[in-house]
């Protein structure tokens, strides 16, 4: 099931600024008509209004608040394509203190913030005849790092509900696409201390874009991400993706 952003009405959570705002970007470049920078401040935007006019439209948009969500919805309701990219990590390990209280707050943006987007935008993706939901997940979907280890359990938490919806969506022409970058140099890269071995957001950025193309449902976008994607593949072939009924 492949889709081209061509023509297409996008919304990107977490547009102001690192990899979604080379999305938004990206999806504009490659002939998009309109994308909804979905955000927590509207006038965070602003930036991308100028440069862009009146195919880049604010909306308020706090992924951990569901009233938000769902308001954003009512809004954007002639979106087709939907990337989910907002997303918060605290470099937290699992032992430290306040580790709980940690990952229950990345659990609220990076998992509860995918299922509000989902379900509030599924039915208007449908209504619009099918399109597109993408989310941003992550290398530390796959592997968990001791150093920010609860953000990794948030990502793999994610993950699982990302190839839920994949089953769940699909069969009413919504295309799924999980996405699993590795260090990339943005405000968040820079606070782990990725430095110069990070790649670009615009790389994670084009490779959604292709990937939608080629219909696939894993994309590892940057150089790392590819080397474990290699390794992983044969399990996302056999057993993530393959038909298996437990009923
Ligand atoms: N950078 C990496 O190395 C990397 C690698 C793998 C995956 N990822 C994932 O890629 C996505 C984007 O990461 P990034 O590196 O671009 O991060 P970033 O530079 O820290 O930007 C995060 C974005 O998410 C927004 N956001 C955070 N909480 C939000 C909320 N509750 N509601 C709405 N928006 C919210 C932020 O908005 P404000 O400006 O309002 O804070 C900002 O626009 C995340 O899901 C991240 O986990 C990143």
């Amino acid at each position: 099931m492949s889709f081209d952003v061509k023509g297409k009405i996008a919304l990107v959570t977490g547009a102001n600024r690192g990899i979604g705002k080379s999305i938004t970007e990206a999806l504009l470049g490659a002939g998009a008509t309109k994308v909804y920078a979905a955000v927590r401040r509207p006038e965070s935007a602003a930036d991308l209004v100028e440069k862009y006019g009146d195919k880049v439209v604010p909306v308020a948009c706090d992924v951990s608040n569901t009233q938000s969500v769902n308001a954003a919805a009512d809004t954007a309701a002639d979106v087709q394509l939907v990337v989910n990219n907002a997303g918060i990590l605290r470099v937290k390990g699992a032992i430290e203190s306040d580790a709980i209280e940690t990952l229950q707050e990345e659990i609220d943006t990076n998992v509860y913030g995918l299922m509000r987007v989902a379900q509030a935008f599924a039915p208007v993706i449908k209504k619009n005849g099918g399109g597109a939901l993408v989310q941003l997940n992550s290398l530390a979907s796959l592997r968990s790092f001791a150093q920010f280890s609860t953000y990794c359990a948030s990502k793999a938490a994610s993950y699982s509900i990302t190839q839920s919806l994949r089953e769940a969506l699909e069969p009413f022409n919504v295309k799924i696409l999980s996405v699993h970058p590795g260090p990339i140099k943005t405000d968040m890269g820079d606070q782990v201390g990725f430095g110069d071995a990070a790649d670009s957001p615009e790389k994670v950025a084009q490779g959604i874009i292709d990937a939608l193309a080629a219909g696939e449902f894993h994309l590892f976008p940057d150089s790392m991400a590819k080397d474990v994607g290699a390794a992983y593949a044969s399990f996302a072939e056999n057993v993530v993706e393959s038909e298996m009924s437990v009923a």
